[in-house]
């Protein structure tokens, strides 16, 4: 009986210690970014910096609270949709992966700057 709080009392104290900071859908920013580059989106893209495309954070403020939101950037990264940058039509880069997961989570990183 002893023991087993001791275990209970420990676990307790690891949570404390973490500060149980464990998100639904938590975002690997570390792999996020090698695929943006990876994909060179930095060429038009920036976090917080507009350059021929929007700032991240301006991409996550436009969809913020839809709940296609992730659904939509995945469809615009997988998909070459239609652009137009200085008046000039274009295709939108594809991402330069094929992995699912790994796009989703680039498309969680983007809308949670
Ligand atoms: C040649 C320049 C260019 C490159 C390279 C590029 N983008 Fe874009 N991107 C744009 C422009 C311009 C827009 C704005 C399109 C619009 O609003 O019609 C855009 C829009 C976006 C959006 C917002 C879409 C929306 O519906 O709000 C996201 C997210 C995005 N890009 C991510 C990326 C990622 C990730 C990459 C790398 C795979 C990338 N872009 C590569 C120019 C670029």
């Amino acid at each position: 009986m002893k023991k087993a709080c001791g275990v209970v009392l420990a676990l307790a104290a690891l949570g404390a210690g973490t500060g149980l900071s464990v998100a639904a859908d938590p975002v690997d920013a570390d792999a996020a970014q090698a695929l943006i580059k990876k994909s060179d989106c930095g060429k038009c893209h920036a976090v917080d910096k507009k350059k021929d495309g929007p700032a991240y954070k301006e991409t996550a403020a436009k969809h913020k609270g839809k709940a296609s939101a992730e659904d939509d950037l995945y469809k615009h990264l997988t998909t070459a949709p239609k652009i137009k940058i200085d008046g000039k039509e274009e295709e939108h880069k594809k991402v330069n992966s094929t992995n699912e997961a790994e796009v989703r989570n680039l498309v969680r990183y983007i809308l949670s700057r």
